[in-house]
């Protein structure tokens, strides 16, 4: 297959998020249970105060955007930027529905911020960076608008090895269908796993004092059924496998699945290990 251009991965990329959007609504309670720890950690190494503005890239439904205008309070504000405007609508209708006045969502790619140079005093951003085909750039561009002294946090996943309730799925496919194996410089869910990789971009974009912690955590589904629809319908990247199989296809796939998963019942529930990799790093003085 021709290799596609940074445009076209973008545009992929819009309208893959925007597909999912209904279900990110849908299942927005139960990973806001699972995943709220990330928001605090995120808005810890970000050190966010009251009065702050602060930017959050790729705030798809509004993480850690709506959790950092709770921070910042009346006087600061978050700016949430993402690609998908149905991602986006539903950030919308959560901050409504928390009163918040002071955080706002604007369409747009994240690797050309439309923002003056030294604009915000802190960048947060969860699990968006990997999905840009130009990560560098990006970091450029955080380190440019970014004040003197400002923090970024960000967090990405970690290895395969180390998050079964994303490697199963593609296990499974790959039982199925022969994928070609992932070209570990393609954006997707693990291209940023590595240690140092994200680190040593933010490096050369001229941020400094760069730390990297490996977040371990579970999370937990009430059961294998409810696991297998929740991922089906918010990640783009396994729908979109899921899409090129024929019916018959899928069906061993969601069995496979299914055996799988079962091997992390837990009493009444099946909880998986989870890995973040969390970078944070500030824009020197
Ligand atoms: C896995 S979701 C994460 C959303 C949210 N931060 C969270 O943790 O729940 C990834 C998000 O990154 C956004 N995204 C991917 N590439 C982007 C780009 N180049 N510019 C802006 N947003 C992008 C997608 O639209 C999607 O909403």
């Amino acid at each position: 297959m021709a290799q596609q251009t940074a445009q076209q991965i973008v545009e992929g990329q819009r309208q893959d998020w925007n597909r999912v959007a209904g279900g990110w609504e849908k299942w927005d309670r139960l990973f806001d249970q699972q995943m709220a720890c990330l928001n605090h950690r995120l808005v810890a190494d970000a050190r966010l105060r009251s009065g702050m503005h602060v930017l959050d890239l790729g705030s798809g439904t509004g993480y850690p955007a709506l959790l950092g205008a709770q921070t910042v309070g009346r006087s600061g504000s978050v700016t949430g930027m993402d690609l998908a405007e149905q991602m986006l609508a539903v950030a919308r209708r959560k901050a409504a529905a928390l009163g918040l006045a002071n955080v706002t969502f604007r369409a747009g790619d994240v690797t050309t911020l439309p923002f003056e140079a030294n604009s915000f005093d802190a960048v947060t951003s969860r699990f968006c960076l990997m999905f840009l085909p130009e990560i560098p750039k990006a970091g450029a561009e955080i380190a440019r608008v970014l004040k003197p002294g400002g923090w970024l946090a960000v967090a990405v996943w970690s290895t395969p090895d180390k998050n079964p309730s994303i490697r199963i799925s593609m296990e499974a496919i790959n039982q199925v269908v022969e994928l070609p194996p992932p070209d570990p410089a393609a954006p997707g869910i693990f291209r940023l796993a590595k240690p140092g990789d994200l680190a040593g971009m933010l490096q050369q974009a001229g941020l400094a004092d760069v730390t990297e912690q490996e977040f371990l955590a579970e999370w937990s589904y009430a059961s294998a059924e409810e696991y297998y629809t929740s991922l089906m319908e918010i990640a783009a990247p396994i729908q979109n496998l899921m899409a090129t199989l024929s019916a018959d296809q899928q069906q061993r796939v969601k069995q496979l699945i299914l055996d799988a998963v079962s091997r992390f019942r837990r009493g009444d529930r099946i909880t998986f290990p989870i890995a973040v990799r969390m970078v944070a790093a500030r824009k020197p003085l």
